[in-house]
């Protein structure tokens, strides 16, 4: 029988003082890492909007913000996955220290495009940081500098993550015990 998208069962993974006591973490070692870098920091839209306004504020270097959209498609099988830009960086970034910012790395593939395609620019560095890591399910080996969780191969929503587009406002990341049918 299936269930709302209000009444979905929702087991917690990690609460709201856990995940902001790490980004507080996060934020601390980014600032160490970038004084005196102006880095740009890049938000992957939609899923990191919490994550990266929660790090952004918890870090105490000067650095300035841009986004970017990409959409992942897969065939009949996950590993068919190829990945393509949504919407661009309004900003060069040649010359700049980028952090790229992702809710989740799960196959690896959408980090992966990103940072060949993005070092193709000619920044000065770029780096990757992702609040949860889905080891087991990756097909790409992918860096992440700055990681706030590993997690188990679940689907999770909340903080960002998303099933049908809902559950993103959640402050924090639960596993969907009940997949619900969706409105939309
Ligand atoms: P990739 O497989 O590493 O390319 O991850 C692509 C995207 O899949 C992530 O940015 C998320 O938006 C989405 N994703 C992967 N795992 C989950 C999950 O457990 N819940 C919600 N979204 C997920």
């Amino acid at each position: 029988m299936s269930c709302t998208v209000a009444e979905a069962p929702i087991r917690l993974l990690l609460d709201q003082h856990t995940i902001q006591s790490r980004v507080a973490e996060l934020g601390a070692e980014i600032s160490r890492d970038y004084s005196g870098l102006n880095p740009v920091i890049v938000a992957i839209l939609k899923g990191s909007m919490p994550f990266f306004v929660d790090l952004s504020r918890a870090i105490q270097t000067p650095h300035t913000w841009d986004t970017l959209q990409v959409s992942s498609y897969h065939g009949g099988t996950s590993s068919s996955g190829v990945v393509k830009f949504n919407a661009d960086l309004s900003d060069a970034i040649e010359g700049r220290h980028v952090i790229l910012v992702e809710d989740i790395v799960d196959t690896g593939r959408t980090v992966s495009y990103l940072l060949n395609s993005l070092s193709t620019r000619n920044p000065a560095s770029i780096k990757v940081a992702s609040l949860l890591d889905k080891p087991s399910r990756r097909e790409v080996p992918v860096p992440i500098d700055y990681l706030g969780f590993t997690i188990p191969d679940e689907f999770v929503i909340g903080y960002g993550l998303d099933y049908g587009q809902f559950f993103r406002n959640l402050p924090f990341v639960g596993v969907l015990e009940q997949v619900p049918s969706l409105p939309f």
